[in-house]
């Protein structure tokens, strides 16, 4: 049934490859199944337009005639085919889509026997593997020393493990001697390569997939970093903090940061520019002008030089404008109390005796209980703004963390330390320092 028949000139000329070419005769298992009762249960005796001999030829029509490539499928081979044979074009429509539809019984039957045929025919399909060590930015030379079918379509595949990203057909060159030019690829990037085989346009195999190969770098980052946050916590701060780029193109070897104010025309721009390391992803600027609007830049640098920046503009706020949600607050403890005050409507009195207000009976304007203990005392209070949580260390051993947005819920972080009083927050590293009796914990 199947034809071994290696091409001479083809294995020389055009793929140095030894080709397998298939070729197969009328599929007699299909004409079989065309014969069989399968084909024609049903509803033959009130079928008028299509008898049992009608199916029978129609599903023969389908064994003969499917074709092997990319873009033909059986629906297709049997619309175009077989209602153009002429028996059925003074038909309805719909008669006509019924009756390919036994073609395509035949033609589906067909096409499954013969990927069998050729799955049966394939040889063990191994990992590629780069071919000692050729590899430039853009390009890797693999080897896949295994025989190919003619008759199957082979594409390489490459995916970024690092990204989880999708297995993607790439551009590739056979040269001969199993080795594969695998091209327009990116600079320092790990590929993970695998071989498709299309054996029909439903049937598909592939091989296993390579080790992780890293193309050469080349360049300077061709990407800006992701700017995630930028704030201006207080009138003289400004925060940003940043993703990496995912194509560096070679060893990220840190960010350059700059930090320019936008001025009017006539007045002369003032730019700082800083450099981090590149384990780094959040700066804060200091030190600035309230109320100034400033352009913050940020690029990633390797050693061939920056990429380009990921910019924002930023205003920090003026020592005028603080309005409505941005009035300034203390944070206070107060017994076994954590409140919040507004400043504006502080008493008219000495702030100090804000902090010795002896909470029985004495209310003060704009100040809100932000939290409070079951019993004893507050003895310590830290804030992380950023996150809108407060820390309140009593003076029972335990820290407690409360979220102080709409619906702050609060926990207990540490149920035992030794008297534990001051608290202060390192937002920017995520870190609580504990001041407790003995020593210092962060
Ligand atoms: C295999 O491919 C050749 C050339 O493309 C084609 O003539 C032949 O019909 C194919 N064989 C099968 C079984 O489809
Ligand atoms: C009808 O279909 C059969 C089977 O394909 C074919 O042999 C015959 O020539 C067709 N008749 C006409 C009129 O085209
Ligand atoms: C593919 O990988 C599996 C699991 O690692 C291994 O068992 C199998 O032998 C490999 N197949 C080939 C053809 O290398
Ligand atoms: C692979 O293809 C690239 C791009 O066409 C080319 O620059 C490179 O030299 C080729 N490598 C080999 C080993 O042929
Ligand atoms: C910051 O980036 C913007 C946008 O790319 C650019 O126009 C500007 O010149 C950069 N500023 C500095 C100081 O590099
Ligand atoms: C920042 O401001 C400058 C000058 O007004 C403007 O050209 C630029 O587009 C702004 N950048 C962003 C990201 O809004
Ligand atoms: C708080 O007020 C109560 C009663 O008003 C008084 O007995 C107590 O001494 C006061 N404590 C302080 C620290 O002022
Ligand atoms: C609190 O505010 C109200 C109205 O705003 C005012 O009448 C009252 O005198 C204030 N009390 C104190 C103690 O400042």
């Amino acid at each position: 049934m199947i034809n071994w028949r290696p091409n001479v000139l083809l294995f020389f000329v055009v793929f140095w490859d030894l080709l397998i070419f298939v070729s197969s005769e009328t599929d007699h298992h299909c004409l079989d199944y065309c014969n069989s009762k399968q084909i024609n249960s049903g509803q033959d005796v009130i079928d008028l337009y299509c008898n049992h001999e009608c199916k029978v030829e129609q599903c023969q029509w389908g064994c003969e005639n499917y074709q092997v490539g990319p873009d033909s499928t059986c629906q297709h081979t049997c619309s175009q085919g077989w209602t153009a044979q002429g028996n059925i074009t003074s038909k309805a429509r719909s008669v006509q889509q019924e009756e390919s539809q036994y073609c395509s019984d035949g033609c589906l039957k067909a096409l499954q026997n013969y990927a069998n045929q050729i799955r049966a025919l394939l040889p063990p399909l191994p990992a590629p593997e780069l071919k000692n060590g050729m590899k430039g930015h853009s390009w890797v030379v693999l080897l896949w020393n295994t025989q190919r079918l003619s008759n199957v379509t082979y594409y390489v595949q490459a995916r970024m493990p690092d990204t989880a990203g999708p297995w993607e057909i790439t551009t590739a060159a056979w040269l001969g001697g199993g080795a594969i030019n695998v091209t327009n690829l990116r600079p320092f990037v790990t590929y993970k390569f695998q071989i498709l085989l299309v054996i029909t346009p439903t049937d598909f195999m592939s091989s296993n997939e390579s080790v992780p190969i890293i193309t050469e770098p080349y360049g300077a980052p061709s990407e800006a970093p992701k700017i995630c946050e930028v704030s201006s916590p207080t009138s003289t701060v400004i925060s940003i903090s940043w993703k990496p780029p995912l194509y560096t193109n070679g060893q990220l070897l840190g960010y350059y940061l700059t930090l320019t104010t936008l001025t009017r025309e006539n007045e002369a721009k003032k730019s700082t520019m800083r450099e981090v390391a590149p384990d780094t992803s959040g700066w804060t600027f200091r030190q600035l002008k309230p109320g100034q609007t400033y352009q913050v830049n940020v690029s990633a640098t390797n050693s061939v030089g920056k990429g380009p920046p990921g910019s924002v503009n930023i205003t920090t706020a003026g020592p005028g404008d603080l309005s409505g949600e941005d009035v300034v607050f203390l944070v206070l403890a107060q017994d076994n109390k954590v409140v919040k005050q507004n400043t504006k409507l502080l008493p008219a009195t000495d702030p100090d005796t804000v902090l010795t207000l002896n909470s029985s009976g004495t209310t003060v304007n704009g100040s809100t209980v932000l939290f409070q203990i079951a019993g004893d005392e507050v003895t310590g209070v830290a804030l992380d703004i950023g996150k809108q949580l407060l820390y309140v260390s009593d003076s029972t051993n335990k820290i407690y963390t409360h979220g102080i947005g709409a619906q702050g819920q609060s926990r207990v972080i540490f149920p035992d330390l030794q008297n534990p009083s001051s608290l202060t927050v390192d937002w920017l590293r995520n870190i609580l320092y504990v001041v407790n009796q003995n020593s210092n914990k962060s």
